[in-house]
């Protein structure tokens, strides 16, 4: 607490991956709304190179110079998407540093952040997901392409090295933006369905809340330019029959539950004739106030700030 007894927060954005600018938005509108809120808000950035900085002016600062700062914060709210942050990384250091954070632990973070172990968890639980091989650089070189695949990094996002390839021609390219980003490679068919996002939000008390569903309305991929290029088509809620939306909401409490998530986590899927078929579980999705998340929960009447004001409050009491 500071002297007038706010809690002191600290918002954490940057990373060291594709999604850095990203990050950057999220964090930094996250932290204007816990600012206005009232909370005393620190505002630690991570540089692409893995160096720190901190405060509003952005003093340079290295790791043990962060940790001390984060040790005098209340809670921590993670704002990192991507490998070496959104992956438990972050959620590693506030646990060691014995920081109470907002958002999912290790395990649940390292777990959704891998797609190929997303969709082992998901077979268990009898959810689809688009049938697919992983491969590495040793076995690449083997893969025949058969049919029209989605090739993409195993741990990555924001559609970063994500490539639908449609003729034989196209796979080396493809492989070559993927392995950029990871050491692991996903093929996996072409999945026909609508895209369908659900926001599961988990309280302390173990109850769950899903948020109205969103449908991205995309010609083809929902691709890096068409994410942050203004030109995205959100319909929420998704027009859905009831059969549909439960399966929808229980396939993504579920994958919460399964994968140990807590605050709030969007699950993607496609919604296929056949039925839900899971895409990816983001555990610290886009979080600007034009962002999936908060405008599936503005749709319920729960305002960007409330709920930023809610998942500090879950972790503080
Ligand atoms: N198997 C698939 N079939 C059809 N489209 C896909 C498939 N996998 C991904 N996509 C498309 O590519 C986009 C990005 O892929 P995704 O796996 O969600 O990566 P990211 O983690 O970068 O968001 C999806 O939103 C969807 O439009
Ligand atoms: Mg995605």
């Amino acid at each position: 607490m500071n002297a007038r007894g706010a809690a002191r927060v600290a918002v954490i954005g940057g990373g060291q991956n594709c999604e850095h600018d990203v990050s950057l938005a999220s964090a930094s509108a996250v932290a204007d709304a816990l600012e206005t809120a009232g909370y005393a808000v620190v505002r630690l950035t991570i540089e692409r190179d893995g160096g720190w900085r901190h405060g509003a002016g952005g003093c340079p600062a290295d790791l043990a110079d962060a940790v001390h700062v984060l040790r005098t914060c209340d809670v921590a709210v993670p704002v990192l998407h991507g490998p070496r942050g959104e992956d438990g990384a972050l959620a590693a250091l506030c646990e060691l540093a014995g920081v109470p954070y907002v958002g999912s632990g290790v395990l649940a973070g390292a777990l959704a952040m891998d797609k190929w172990a997303t969709k082992l968890v998901a077979a268990d639980l009898g959810i689809a997901t688009a049938p697919g091989v992983l491969l590495t650089p040793s076995t690449a070189p083997g893969y025949r392409w058969t049919r029209p695949v989605v090739v993409k990094p195993v741990a990555a996002g924001s559609s970063q090295g994500v490539t639908l390839v449609e003729s034989p021609g196209e796979l080396p390219q493809a492989l070559d933006g993927a392995f950029a980003l990871d050491r692991r490679v996903l093929v996996e068919d072409v999945v026909a369905g609508r895209e369908v996002d659900v926001a599961v939000l988990g309280r302390p008390d173990g109850s769950r809340t899903v948020a109205p569903a969103l449908e991205i309305v995309v010609d083809g991929l929902f691709d890096f330019a068409t994410k942050y290029g203004g030109a995205a088509d959100f319909r929420i809620p998704a027009e859905l029959a009831d059969t549909e939306r439960k399966e929808l909401e229980d396939a993504a409490v579920a994958m919460f539950d399964a994968l140990g998530c807590a605050g709030v986590a969007r699950v993607d899927f496609f919604l296929t004739a056949a039925g839900p078929v899971l895409n990816e579980v983001n555990t610290m999705p886009g979080f600007t106030e034009q962002s999936q998340v908060p405008k599936m929960f503005a749709a319920a009447g729960v305002s960007y700030a409330d709920l930023l004001d809610l998942l500090v409050r879950d972790v503080i009491g």
